[in-house]
């Protein structure tokens, strides 16, 4: 028997896992000889009910095996209390694996952790680089991705981005996208969801805004900003604007938030089904996100990205994402004109086919994760 550990932290990461989690079950039904155990751990990086729990429920996953209740803190403190009680739980479980998603600061923590042990790192959705070292998620991304022994990669950028850093190809596999095989899956139940009829909403008429990244919501200029931006787009559509724990303490403290017209629906954060409503009926995102610029793209919904780099470049070239910048005179351009009817064309990105996890689980079990 060989036994796994999947690691999630922040809500990024939950959607990316789920997937990961019922492969790996619907391998065991149908090879008795070879079991896998495969066994959860959430750091407790993010820990609210918005941001966590809504999240486990929505995409079916079961209790974390294992909850190591960090919490928020600095980058330093937040990424050394994870590897201090990751290498409580590796110890005593010695698993044969670790998997680690995304780019969050338990990714790094966790991978980092499991390598000094010499136990072996699969890193899902390698290779990915805005090339912005300013970004922790960058330093987090190379880090992860230099000492991992399988890297799973998402997009073309991504096998190039390897090659350019020297990591050998036999460690390499382009499998597509775990976060749209989520995105695929739980389409029945998203067209369940009564969000747009609680907030009164009609489908493709309204602006999903979300926000969170410290170079748009950290200084007080900047939220000034912001806050005319969204007005000004309120007098077009409607808004609705789940709020970020981060960005709502910012609003707060410099107390803008009340200045934020009716027109602006702003909310708590919105758990993983009814925001994917949310985005598949929107007329416009505006986002700093990442995940969300793949998620528009596969739906096929216009996207401004509030941001000067991305690490996701296929959003933009071949699907619906355009990478606008922080300049907020700017994106109200290109916000109207997207909502006077100039949208962007787009397609679906090689392999974005619901079934990356399924190709990462057979690539490890056929390794037999020797
Ligand atoms: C983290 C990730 C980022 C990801 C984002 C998604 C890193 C470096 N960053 O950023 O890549 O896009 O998650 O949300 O890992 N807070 C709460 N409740 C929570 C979580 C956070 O109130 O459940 C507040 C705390 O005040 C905290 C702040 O939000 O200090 C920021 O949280 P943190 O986990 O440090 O980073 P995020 O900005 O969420």
């Amino acid at each position: 028997m060989k036994k796994i550990i999947s690691v999630v932290g922040a809500r990024p990461n939950f959607m990316k896992v789920a997937p990961l989690h019922r492969a790996f079950k619907e391998f065991s039904i149908y090879n008795l000889e070879f079991t896998i155990e495969h066994l959860i751990c959430h750091t407790g990086q993010h820990y609210d009910e918005k941001m966590s729990k809504v999240f486990f429920d929505d995409l079916e996953l079961p209790k974390p095996d294992f909850y190591l209740g960090v919490g928020s803190g600095s980058h330093a403190a937040q990424t050394a209390k994870v590897m201090i009680e990751f290498e409580k739980v590796l110890l005593k479980e010695k698993p044969d694996l670790v998997i680690v998603v995304g780019d969050v600061n338990s990714t790094i923590a966790c991978s980092l952790t499991a390598k000094k042990l010499n136990i072996k790192v699969a890193h899902v959705e390698a290779g990915l680089r805005s090339f912005d070292m300013e970004m922790p998620e960058e330093i987090n991304r190379i880090l992860t991705d230099r000492i991992s022994d399988y890297l799973f990669v998402t997009e073309k950028s991504g096998l190039q981005n390897l090659k350019n850093e020297g990591v050998p190809d036999d460690k390499v596999f382009f499998v597509g996208n775990v976060m749209i095989d989520s995105l695929i899956y739980y389409q029945p139940k998203v067209d369940q969801s009564n969000i747009l009829d609680n907030l009164c909403l009609f489908p493709f008429s309204f602006c999903l805004v979300t926000l969170h990244r410290p170079s748009n919501v950290d200084t007080k200029e900047s939220l000034e900003k912001l806050v005319d931006f969204l007005n000004r787009l309120g007098e077009e559509r409607k808004v609705v604007f789940p709020i970020h724990p981060r960005t709502k303490n910012n609003l707060e403290k410099y107390e803008l938030l009340h200045l934020l017209n009716n027109s602006v629906k702003i909310s708590d954060p919105i758990g993983y089904i009814d925001f994917q409503a949310l985005v598949k009926y929107a007329e416009l995102i505006v986002t700093d996100s990442g995940g969300i610029q793949e998620e528009s793209t596969y739906l096929g919904v216009q996207c401004i990205t509030l941001r000067t780099t991305t690490e996701r470049p296929i959003t933009v070239e071949v699907g619906t994402n355009q990478l606008i910048g922080i300049d907020l005179k700017k994106a109200e351009s290109a916000c109207l004109d997207v909502l006077k009817g100039n949208k962007k064309e787009g397609r679906i990105p090689e392999l974005w086919d619901g079934k990356a996890a399924e190709r990462i689980v057979e690539i490890i079990l056929s390794d037999k994760i020797n």
